[in-house]
């Protein structure tokens, strides 16, 4: 058809017009679409082949996509306190990328802080942090209850205890997942142990499954809205975790209401139809054991997986479902549609927030005479001495690596504050397993001590594993448990040198847990627990020992005088059978305080012990009870000369029960700074879930008609104030 010149102009603009239109309608009708309704329409479009490619990874952490649907692969990243440095799509730690990002306190640093708002902001960097890096979910938070002192991932994790557990891995999911980037909880579950972690059948009560493993994954799925859940390695009451039916799908997902997606742990995955039929929803890392050359098409939910439908034994829904649990993550975090927040990395916000989480996660175990903090203007020359002083920690512990943009080391915080002192520095032992002390290394260790004011020794164990030097000198390592609980490298002997010498001695001990202490506690004035502080962690560290900051830190786990006395040692097992490869928890629901408390076995320091440059007093209480549910309240007052912080830990004590039930549990906590004089009234609610407990008789949970009592302390052992109900 020719129009003149004039009419062409009016038609193109006419069909501008309604291009437009049609446009904004269908904007319109598709920004009306609900994310679900989305789902369905792209599942509908999708081919069989699709749907399958994208339930499998298809490189080191990724996971297929389908690009002519605008789905793109799904990227994770380890760990839980940093971005993993890049490993490519075939397992290649790239060391000459600039992936260098902000190293954050281990986890069980994280929950000594007591501080869940503290775990929001930890989750914010680190969520932030992975956005930047261009990844989708980041594995973490691990919160595997810290059940024996020996477990080689202690460090990774966040403590004894369900409800301390609960209360920090909330804030870290949402600031995680406000990021645009899901969090990936782990290891579901019972992954206790690293020693035969992939091989190893984990029995329990379901007492202790209900009570003391579950409440942690229950609170980061119904409070924390955790986008990805991670199966576990090990097997579950004989059924490999990461294709078990009874956790994924009747815990999981018909219990819990879970509706995001569940992944294995790195081939994790053992059988094809198993693994489909179980509730696992993504499988990773089975291409471990094909590597040089993994063939992704072999993994047990690929080719498999399509001929099993193709064959009618399991319906194309079963895979619609895995589908619509990975597409949904998407959609919650604007993969698909909507804008992604950008992502930040290495700011100093980000630097001032890994400073805080180690300033309140370092806890002052022991400090007679109040030897600390030290005056630095009073002080001419201070020693240094231990090899973990002046080691940089981030790079090891595994799959949690990550390669810092900076680690400032306990010496070089020290020095940072310490301008107008000589700060001198000895390692004072070597980093062999089961070595005896070196004699040069202790001599000139004891030494520089001789000669100088105050010694600060920085030992523990070392954070190895860090793929340079591994096995001979791996503590607080994946897959891999301590050997025992003493400290490593000889460093009793040379502590006790030092003593001998110069008995004004601060000790530092670094790591993911207790450590034997009995060789020279005594005689040392001072203690300090300063785990794996992140990348400002000598000068948090520093800050403390100086005064700077006032020490707020609480032990997330009991810290036992020697390994005998542990439960999982006591009541066993652990390591469990390694021939049969099973393990018992007969120390049931007995874990940690529940246990020592319970037993009434002296812990060298309890749960929720950590002592401040100030002092709190609890007065007060008021109890208001309306059916079974209490609020009460007491007043804090800080009574010393400078400002801190406390934990008011709430504990439940059960004065009779139908069934054995542990002599105190904690039910919720606080922490509060006051200024000098300062006073605060703080409230508390404890509804009836506070006072019940599971009856694995009568499979259900209960409220025994009793008196109870509520506990307020500063630690589980030190009781301040004690109210009395009747339920
Ligand atoms: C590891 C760990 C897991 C990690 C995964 C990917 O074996 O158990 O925590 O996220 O593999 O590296």
């Amino acid at each position: 058809m020719i129009y003149n010149k004039k009419y062409q102009k009016i038609f193109i603009l006419i069909s501008i017009f309604n291009l437009t239109v049609t446009n904004l309608n269908a904007q319109k009708k598709t920004t009306g679409i609900s994310a679900d309704t989305k789902i369905e329409i792209l599942i509908k479009k999708m081919t069989l082949e699709e749907k399958v490619y994208m339930i499998h990874a298809n490189s080191s952490f990724t996971s297929g996509g389908v690009k002519r649907l605008g789905i793109p692969e799904l990227v994770t990243s380890d760990g839980p306190h940093g971005v993993r440095p890049e490993f490519g799509r075939d397992w290649e730690l790239d060391n000459n990328l600039l992936d260098s990002g902000t190293y954050l306190p281990t986890g069980i640093c994280l929950a000594a802080t007591w501080n869940p708002k503290l775990g929001y902001a930890f989750g914010s960097v680190l969520g932030s942090e992975a956005k930047y890096r261009g990844k989708d979910v980041i594995l973490g938070p691990g919160i595997n209850i810290i059940r024996s002192p020996l477990n080689g991932r202690n460090f990774e994790y966040q403590s004894e205890d369900p409800l301390l557990i609960s209360k920090m891995v909330v804030g870290y999911i949402k600031g995680v997942q406000n990021q645009d980037v899901s969090a990936c909880v782990k290891h579901f579950v019972a992954n206790n142990q690293e020693t035969k972690r992939t091989s190893i059948d984990v029995h329990m009560s379901d007492r202790a499954f209900r009570e003391i493993y579950l409440p942690g994954f229950k609170a980061a799925v119904q409070q924390g809205g955790v986008n990805a859940v991670m199966g576990s390695y090990n097997k579950f009451r004989g059924q490999w975790a990461s294709e078990n039916n009874y956790l994924l799908t009747q815990i999981l997902k018909k219990e819990w209401g879970f509706k995001g997606l569940v992944m294995s742990d790195w081939d994790a995955v053992h059988n094809s139809l198993q693994a489909l039929l179980s509730g696992l929803d993504l499988e990773m890392g089975t291409d471990l054991h094909m590597l040089p050359n993994p063939d992704y098409n072999k993994f047990f939910m690929a080719d498999t997986a399509l001929s099993l439908v193709k064959q009618g034994v399991i319906t194309e829904g079963i895979i619609n479902e895995k589908i619509r649990r990975k597409l949904y993550i998407m959609f919650k975090t604007n993969m698909i549609d909507g804008k992604r927040l950008k992502g930040e990395y290495n700011t100093t916000a980000h630097q001032k927030i890994a400073l805080k989480v180690a300033s309140e996660g370092i806890v002052l175990l022991k400090n007679r005479d109040n030897i600390l903090p030290i005056l630095k203007n009073k002080i001419n020359k201070i020693a240094v001495i231990g090899y973990n002083a002046d080691r940089e920690q981030s790079m090891g512990g595994g799959s949690s690596q990550v390669r810092a943009f900076y680690e400032i080391t306990p010496l070089q915080g020290i020095k940072n504050i310490a301008v107008n002192t000589i700060v001198s520095y000895a390692q004072g032992y070597d980093i062999k397993r089961n070595a005896t002390a070196n004699a040069e290394l202790i001599k000139s260790a004891v030494n520089l001590a001789s000669n100088s004011d105050l010694v600060i020794f920085i030992g523990g164990s070392t954070h190895g594993y860090d793929y340079s030097v591994w096995s001979d000198n791996a503590y607080d390592a994946e897959d891999t448990d301590k050997p025992d609980m003493n400290l490593p490298f000889g460093q009793d002997v040379l502590i006790n040198a030092l003593l001998k010498v110069n008995p004004k001695l601060v000790v530092v001990l670094m790591g993911g847990g207790a450590l034997d202490m009995n060789g020279w506690l005594d005689k040392t004035p001072a203690v300090l627990q300063s785990w794996y502080p992140g990348m400002e962690g000598g000068n948090a560290l520093a800050q403390i020992i100086f005064g700077e900051v006032n020490p707020s830190g609480k032990l997330p786990v009991t810290f036992p005088k020697k390994l005998e006395d542990h439960p999982s040692q006591k009541l066993g097992e652990y390591p469990g059978n390694l021939d049969n490869l099973t393990v018992h928890y007969y120390d049931d629901i007995y874990v940690g305080y529940r246990y020592y408390d319970t037993y009434n076995v002296q812990p060298q320091f309890a749960f929720g012990h950590g002592l401040s440059y100030t002092t709190f007093d609890y007065s007060n209480l008021k109890l208001l009870q309306s059916g079974n549910k209490v609020t009460f309240s007491f007043t804090i007052k800080n009574t010393g000369n400078r400002t801190g912080g406390d934990v008011a830990q709430i504990y439940v004590k059960p004065i009779a029960s139908l069934l054995p039930r542990p002599e105190k549990e904690l039910k919720d906590f606080k922490k509060i700074f006051l200024k000098p004089g300062q006073s605060k009234k703080v409230t508390f609610m404890l509804d009836k879930n506070a006072f019940m407990y599971y009856n694995d008789i009568i499979n259900s949970w209960v409220l025994d008609k009793s008196n109870y009592e509520i506990l307020i302390g500063s630690s589980s052992r030190d009781i301040k104030l004690t109210g009395k109900i009747e339920l």
